[in-house]
């Protein structure tokens, strides 16, 4: 087991740049299954959550080799066998593995996924989808049994824009013969990224972006080398922490009209932002406003893998600010921790009131998912004195060496064993 030692108060300062976003490469890497040709996917940090997509993938008969910052994933051989169990418990994203496996063999078997505990995480929209293109589904007590022979395009009008089901439902039309409508889709960046690979691969997508996607099937997806985009949470979370501690940081590789919504808010606290074409400069003096209301959404609404280290900024921000979180039903956990360091949050089912104090204090605190981690983190930077941030693993589920990244921006902060 390994913590973070952090001795808050330095400023950040200096520049970053960022690599491919775990929520891109996740559903990529899944879509290699639709493709019988090396794929090479460029700039993508090795985290937790990649790495065991990866073990997924070579349990089924894929390979797939780290090297430098490419991943190189054939699935030539790849076959039609039940995603194991383990795995799939322990990455939500084996979800994906419906989607590519149907549309390549159509048939596909998986345990329930997993994932971070941040609420109910149901996959009936998954489901609902499938069974409208013609999937034969028999949800066991285990596992989910899928089976495709009779799998045809169509029109998908999905219940609400989940991003993962979105994503499903343009694997599994890929190759499917005929034209596939996906309504009320999600419009999150990560999906038109899914859209350009499939189409860099000789496949035809058309809308990502927006909430119609039309899929044409094609016969057969060719070997490509890609970059998936930038990592915007990751982004979102240095920038929020600069903000939080005071200082001046320069964010590289960025689209910032993905980050609009986080952008605003930090403007809203106070602090001054430089949107260039390819980066986003954040100068802050740490001394912020509150935000009258935060509320989380799909897509372009402000992310609630955000809410978390927003909400860790707004402890300290002069006045009063409510969140709401509309998406996950279970994503405050880390206010207990938070309220340890000293903060003032009152909870109220999906709304969180946040009334700024003058510091935070450290302490010693866990995290226990991915964002809520980040969140710790960015309160232990503010904080006064030496704060234990355990629960490491979940924090490199999505950042890569976030104590390097840290530390390069003038931040204290070490990983120990213990
Ligand atoms: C993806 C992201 C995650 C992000 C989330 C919302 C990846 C790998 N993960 O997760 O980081 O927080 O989008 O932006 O891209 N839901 C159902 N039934 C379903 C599917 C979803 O009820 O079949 C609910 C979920 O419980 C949740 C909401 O819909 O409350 C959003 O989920 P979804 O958009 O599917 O998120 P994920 O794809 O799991």
């Amino acid at each position: 087991m390994e913590k973070f030692i952090i001795m808050g108060g330095n400023r950040l300062n200096g520049e970053i740049t960022l690599q491919a976003a775990k929520n891109a490469i996740l559903p990529l890497m899944s879509c290699c299954i639709l493709c019988a040709q090396e794929v090479t996917l460029r700039n993508c940090p090795p985290i937790t959550d990649v790495k065991k997509m990866a073990e997924i993938i070579e349990r089924m008969g894929g390979s797939v080799q780290f090297v430098g910052d490419d991943i190189k994933i054939c699935c030539a051989d790849i076959e039609p066998l039940a995603v194991d169990e383990e795995l799939t418990k322990s990455i939500r994203s084996s979800i994906f593995m419906l989607g590519s496996m149907l549309g390549r063999f159509k048939r596909a078997e998986i345990s329930y996924p997993g994932g971070c505990e941040i609420g109910k995480r149901p996959i009936d929209i998954h489901i609902a989808g499938l069974k409208e293109l013609g999937v034969d589904i028999n949800e066991m007590p285990e596992c989910i049994e899928c089976v495709g022979e009779k799998l045809h395009s169509g029109k998908v009008k999905l219940s609400f824009p989940s991003v993962g089901a979105t994503e499903n439902m343009i694997m599994v039309a890929a190759l499917t013969k005929g034209k596939t409508v996906i309504e009320n889709a999600a419009r999150e960046p990560e999906i038109v990224d899914l859209e350009r690979f499939i189409n860099a691969m000789g496949g035809c997508v058309e809308g990502a972006g927006t909430s119609v996607i039309t899929v044409k099937g094609v016969e057969k997806l060719h070997s490509v080398t890609f970059t998936p985009i930038s990592d915007r949470i990751a982004a979102g979370t240095y920038l929020t922490m600069c903000a939080a501690c005071g200082g001046d940081v320069t964010v590289r590789g960025c689209c910032s009209e993905d980050l609009k919504s986080v952008t605003e808010a930090l403007k809203i606290c106070g602090c001054r932002i430089e949107e260039n074409d390819r980066s986003i400069r954040l100068v802050s003096s740490g001394n912020l406003s509150s935000v009258p209301l935060l509320r989380t959404g799909p897509f372009p609404a402000f992310p609630t893998d955000m809410q978390p280290q927003f909400c860790a900024l707004l402890a300290t921000a002069g006045g009063t600010s409510l969140i709401e979180e509309t998406v996950f039903e279970n994503r405050f956990k880390y206010v207990g921790q938070l309220e340890n360091m000293g903060a003032d949050i009152a909870l109220q089912g999906r709304r969180a009131l946040v009334t700024g104090v003058r510091e935070l204090h450290a302490s010693i605190v866990s995290a226990e998912d991915l964002r809520g981690g980040a969140a710790l983190i960015t309160a232990a930077l503010r904080a006064d004195g030496v704060s234990t941030v355990y629960g490491t693993k979940y924090i490199d589920r999505g950042y890569y060496r976030i104590e390097e990244i840290l530390t390069s921006l003038g931040a204290d902060i070490v990983r120990v064993s213990c």
